[in-house]
């Protein structure tokens, strides 16, 4: 059975894969320009493949509903103010990046490192238990 919550999990690592790499390379101008993009388009990417996969099932699941609505509203929470910060810091407009840039990074890295830990530890395994007993079935 292949599993669609593992290519999340694994999408989740190359995001923050992405985001320390920044941190990693002392903020230099061209890594951020490249890691920030990069990051940019796995994060809409994910959240895309996550809405599809994993939030519709469960929300057509009575056992499910009421955690996908919770996460769900929280994601978007989250997400508007990633795209905020992408739009905030569009490197190609010449942003500098000083102690700001390194501080709002660090502030969006730790929500998204939380989040996605709330995601491996109670939403893919619920989402997983349901899989497993829609195909029991
Ligand atoms: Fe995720």
């Amino acid at each position: 059975m292949s599993d669609v919550t593992r290519q999340l999990e694994q999408d989740h690592r190359e995001i923050m894969g992405h985001l320390d790499a920044i941190r990693a390379a002392n903020y230099k101008r061209e890594v951020a320009v490249q890691e920030l993009r990069l990051a940019k388009g796995k994060i809409l990417r994910h959240h895309a493949e996550e809405a599809r996969a994993v939030y519709a099932p469960m929300l057509q699941d009575r056992a499910c509903a009421a955690m996908a609505t919770e996460f769900q509203a929280l994601m978007q929470a989250i997400s508007v103010d990633i795209l905020a910060f992408f739009e905030r810091y569009d490197l190609k407009a010449e942003a500098t990046l000083g102690i700001e840039f390194a501080m709002d990074l660090s502030s969006l890295t730790q929500r998204l490192r939380t989040r996605i830990r709330q995601e491996e530890e109670q939403l893919y395994p619920l989402y997983r238990q349901e899989l497993a007993r829609t195909t029991v079935r």
